[in-house]
């Protein structure tokens, strides 16, 4: 990462920072860059707290601060100010890959020291941040005399809503994970959610909670305690500990993204700003693309992973996948099923899993070869099924393999129920483990890091939310961490609603990267076994405009290459579709309805935008003021054809360009379960003339 300049801006620091003393009360504030945003610090006859507001209103009430530790006095009161301190920055830093090439880190932070002076008393450190697009704090108990084995029972960080808020939320602590519909309910129906969840404050006000940078410590959901207030629910070891560290513990940063608009908050860089730089110095070998594979035939029945006469991995199949990215220019063939372990009841029989050694009929040396030839690598797969320790067990070897064999990236999964990830424990003792506690946080890691080591990208399902770490391990590109596409192969009426991917963008979106695997063609799933109640529910041309709106750096076309091969018009699209941006302009949209997004090729002049609806039909007039101005474009369009319909109509798509400029004026026409895909291709420098622009 570069950073290009950085000013202590001393002076305009002062002026952010507000200190008042009462006899038994201090309040320290800390202001955004813009002035808009405040956090306040406030400490009331030794008990913390912090208010958040925006331009003058209160969003958080006094919220409490603290922890409860195993043999400790609690860490929640009986506090003195041991001393405070300010900082401010303001940089510029470059995603090796992204949705924005360059992010702009400028905030104002307020590092509160906190002691209890009694006997046994302990110090903790809060730091807070104001940024334009947010705030945030953390906390950090440092090493000090009677601490080594630091055990939390309870995170008392509290988060007092100001009203009964309107919020998009889905379930924690539940089975499947986070693979979950949205709700959208006020706050009071909440029990406890899963982060990022969003809320509308106001007419013009959003707001986020999610945490930034989890490392070593567990994951937090929130949960309804009463009267508008969430509070911190870590996710428990099997002991019932929540979090153990030794000598010093550092907390995730809980962060608050605030924005006028939706699309606002996608715009945010809060939460990468939050996470350290790289810790890979040389990012080079770590490239974005697109890929095909082996996958969606098992989803939709028509191939197993399980070994036999419909074994979806076999060399032949394989052969076929190569040579249809070959043709059509994308980097991977993704190959699931391909490693002994899937026969019989392959989710409970994880402890089978073999990672290095193939199917008979997967010859996986000549796929490399033929691969390679072609210039195609396999993206390799690690299905875990939760048996954790024997995938760890594997783990250098079965990525040895993969090193040697060129493999660029792999995708791992943790298909598990619940507190059902297995464990050994010291003692070869199984233990059971939820996906999102601090064992499996640390898990994640070591393959992030193990992977890295080999130059290899990992793409990780069932796994936890990002939590802006793909700044600092830019190799742990993507993950699933939502319901994605494969629910629309074989959970009928339970299918993903039209509106999934416009409340996605506004929730889960906001965390990183979605390994969603966009690009059915085949709506309803003619091409599948025993699907008569399966279908996606979207037009073709809204799966086009999913590559826009949904960003990451590897995306699947998910379909199968004779399905492409009898719409090679619409193809185009997805073959076009770059994987890694100069910039983002998150133009409109409102959650759970509908959402345009623009981006900016990375290194490129071409624009791309994809618009997306629920089951509504709209008609929405979208200024190109984000184009280049003098620059004309040809916009090459994708939309649904006048009579498209997700349910009655899905497939009836119109391939069409016209003539464009800045100065344009686009109408974008979605269908019910609709969407549209353009891209703006630079003809040349030369400012068309107003006659020559047909779309204004
Ligand atoms: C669930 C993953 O999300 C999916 O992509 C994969 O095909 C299956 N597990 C099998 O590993
Ligand atoms: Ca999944």
């Amino acid at each position: 990462m570069k950073p290009r300049y950085l000013l202590p801006l001393a002076l305009f620091a002062l002026a952010s920072f507000a200190i008042a003393k009462e006899s038994a009360t201090t309040q320290l504030t800390v202001t955004s860059p813009d002035g808009k945003n405040a956090i306040a610090f406030a400490l009331e006859a030794g008990v913390p707290s912090y208010t958040v507001s925006r331009s003058g209103e209160t969003l958080i009430k006094p919220s409490r601060l603290g922890f409860e530790l195993k043999g400790h006095k609690p860490l929640t009161e009986g506090f003195v100010v041991a001393s405070s301190e300010t900082n401010s920055a303001n940089s510029v830093w470059e995603q090796p890959w992204g949705e924005v090439r360059e992010v702009r880190d400028n905030h104002n932070e307020l590092q509160v020291t906190l002691h209890q002076p009694c006997e046994g008393g302990l110090k903790m450190v809060v730091t807070f941040r104001a940024y334009d697009d947010g705030v945030a704090f953390r906390y950090e108990i440092p090493q000090q005399e009677g601490l080594d084995d630091i055990v939390i029972t309870n995170e008392a960080t509290e988060f007092a809503l100001a009203g009964d808020w309107p919020t998009w939320w889905i379930p924690a602590f539940e089975d499947n994970r986070d693979e979950y519909v949205y709700s959208h309910t006020p706050v009071s129906e909440t029990k406890v959610v899963h982060t990022p969840v969003t809320m509308q404050a106001g007419p013009r006000a959003f707001v986020s909670f999610h945490e930034a940078a989890l490392v070593d410590y567990s994951c937090m959901a929130l949960r309804n305690v009463g009267d508008n207030k969430l509070k911190a629910d870590l996710y428990p070891w099997p002991d019932g500990d929540l979090v153990k560290a030794k000598g010093s513990v550092r907390t995730p940063w809980r962060t608050i993204q605030l924005a006028d608009t939706p699309s606002g908050l996608v715009e945010s860089t809060l939460i990468l700003n939050l996470n350290e730089p790289s810790k890979i110095a040389d990012t080079s070998w770590i490239e974005p693309g697109k890929y095909v594979g082996v996958w969606w035939e098992m989803h939709v029945n028509r191939a197993t992973w399980g070994s036999g006469e419909r074994h979806g991995a076999t060399t032949e199949n394989v052969k076929r996948y190569i040579d249809f990215a070959a043709k059509h220019g994308f980097k991977g063939v993704l190959v699931e099923g391909w490693n002994k372990g899937w026969d019989g009841d392959w989710i409970q029989n994880g402890n089978e899993f073999s990672y290095t050694e193939p199917y008979p009929d997967f010859d996986i040396k000549e796929l490399t070869r033929y691969a390679a030839e072609r210039g195609v690598s396999l993206v390799g797969h690690h299905e875990t099924a939760g048996a954790v320790s024997n995938y760890e067990s594997q783990l250098d070897g079965a990525l040895d393999l993969y090193q040697d064999l060129g493999v660029k990236a792999v995708k791992t999964g943790y298909v598990m129920f619940g507190q059902g990830i297995r464990r050994l424990d010291e003692e070869g003792k199984e233990q059971k483990e939820w996906s999102y506690g601090q064992f499996m946080v640390r898990h994640y890691q070591k393959v992030a890091e193990a992977a890295a080591k080999r130059k290899i990208m990992v793409v990780a399902h069932e796994a936890i939310k990002d939590t802006g770490l793909r700044r600092t391990w830019p190799n742990f590109v993507s993950r699933e961490c939502a319901r994605g596409q494969e629910y629309n192969a074989w959970s009928g009426d339970s299918r993903n609603p039209p509106e999934h991917e416009s409340v996605l963008t506004y929730t889960r979106m906001l965390s990183g990267p979605m390994d969603f695997t966009p690009g059915v063609f085949d709506i309803t799933l003619s091409t599948g076994i025993d699907r008569q109640n399966d279908r996606v529910p979207s037009t073709l041309a809204k799966q086009l405009a999913l590559y826009v709106v949904l960003y990451a750096p590897l995306q699947m076309a998910c379909d199968f290459p004779e399905v492409y091969e009898q719409h090679l018009d619409a193809f185009q699209f997805i073959r076009d579709v770059p994987t890694d941006w100069e910039k983002t302009v998150a133009l409109d949209g409102v959650i759970g309805d509908y959402v345009v997004t623009a981006r900016q090729e990375r290194g490129g002049k071409d624009w791309y935008l994809g618009a997306i609806s629920d089951e509504e039909a709209r008609t929405l007039e979208v200024p190109l003021s984000f184009l280049e101005p003098g620059v004309s474009y040809e916009a090459q369009v994708y939309r649904d054809a006048d009579d498209a319909d997700w349910m009655k109509n899905p497939t009836a798509y119109v391939v069409e360009s016209t003539k464009v400029d800045a100065d344009s004026v686009v109408t974008v026409r979605l269908a019910p379960g609709g969407g549209q895909a353009i891209r703006f291709k630079a003809i040349d420098a030369v400012r068309l003339s107003a006659d020559e622009t047909t779309a204004k």
